[in-house]
């Protein structure tokens, strides 16, 4: 079991200083750089880091294990937000929780006993999320949001990176943030997928506290800190 000391999202309020959470998703990164992409984002003043895994099973693509995940967990104080698309997470919660992830969230639907998967890693030390396809009824959540701190609305086909955010998810977002009102829950709302400054607004409007941002975020066309920069601005 983990001996870190966690800084989840069951600690973390609804919103920070600077109002909604940035979460920048390492997938976007420069692999041959990563350290310092991470120190980039911090230094911008994010609190969040998302970071992608991917078995080749769930998803078509392959991305970051646990041993990916322990080697950047020194170079930064920001909270981890691992993102788990893959089949069997029960297997694998664990590594991640001892590599120093802080928050995991799954698939609803991924294989197992999702409730089972929650309960455990909470036992780890970590907040637990949940979240869905695009394709996914958002009621398949429902059952689940008691017991977790986060919920996670895939605003693109979880897979790959640089896709085109789909405003047909928005009222998901919605539809949780009334959900948690209505239960006096503080849930964590967050989004994922094609987020840059001229949908933010769209996304926060509806009730997201957490924002995921890869491609708009690392990319060859601004600084880290000008991207964090635009984000933050957008209305
Ligand atoms: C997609 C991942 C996302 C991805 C977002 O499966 O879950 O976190 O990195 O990248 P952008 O922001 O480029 O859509
Ligand atoms: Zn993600």
């Amino acid at each position: 079991m983990s001996e870190t000391t966690h800084n989840s999202f069951s600690t973390l309020p609804l919103s920070g200083p600077k109002g909604v959470y940035l979460a920048p998703s390492l997938l976007a990164a420069d692999y041959s750089k990563l350290a310092e992409q991470l120190s980039d984002a911090e230094k911008a003043g994010v609190e969040v880091a998302h970071l992608d895994i991917m078995d080749g099973h769930f998803v078509p693509n392959l991305a970051m294990g646990p041993g990916l995940v322990k080697s950047i967990r020194p170079v930064t104080g920001v909270l981890f937000d691992v993102h788990l698309m893959i089949s069997e997470p029960m297997r694998y919660v664990e590594a991640f929780a001892d590599a120093g992830a802080d928050h995991i969230t799954v698939h609803v639907e991924s294989e197992g006993n999702i409730s089972a998967v929650i309960d455990r890693i909470h036992e780890l030390g970590c907040s637990a999320g949940i979240t869905l396809r695009p394709g996914t009824p958002v009621e398949s959540l429902y059952p689940f949001l008691p017991k977790v701190e986060l919920a996670l609305v895939m605003t693109v086909e979880p897979g790959f990176g640089g896709q085109s955010f789909m405003e047909s998810q928005v009222p998901k977002v919605a539809a949780l943030r009334a959900w948690a009102n209505a239960h006096g829950r503080p849930l964590h709302v967050e989004v994922d997928g094609g987020i840059k400054a001229s949908n933010a607004a769209v996304v926060v409007n509806a009730g997201a506290n957490v924002l995921v941002a890869g491609s708009s975020i690392y990319n060859k066309k601004s600084s880290v800190a000008d991207s964090v920069a635009a984000l933050r601005a957008a209305k």
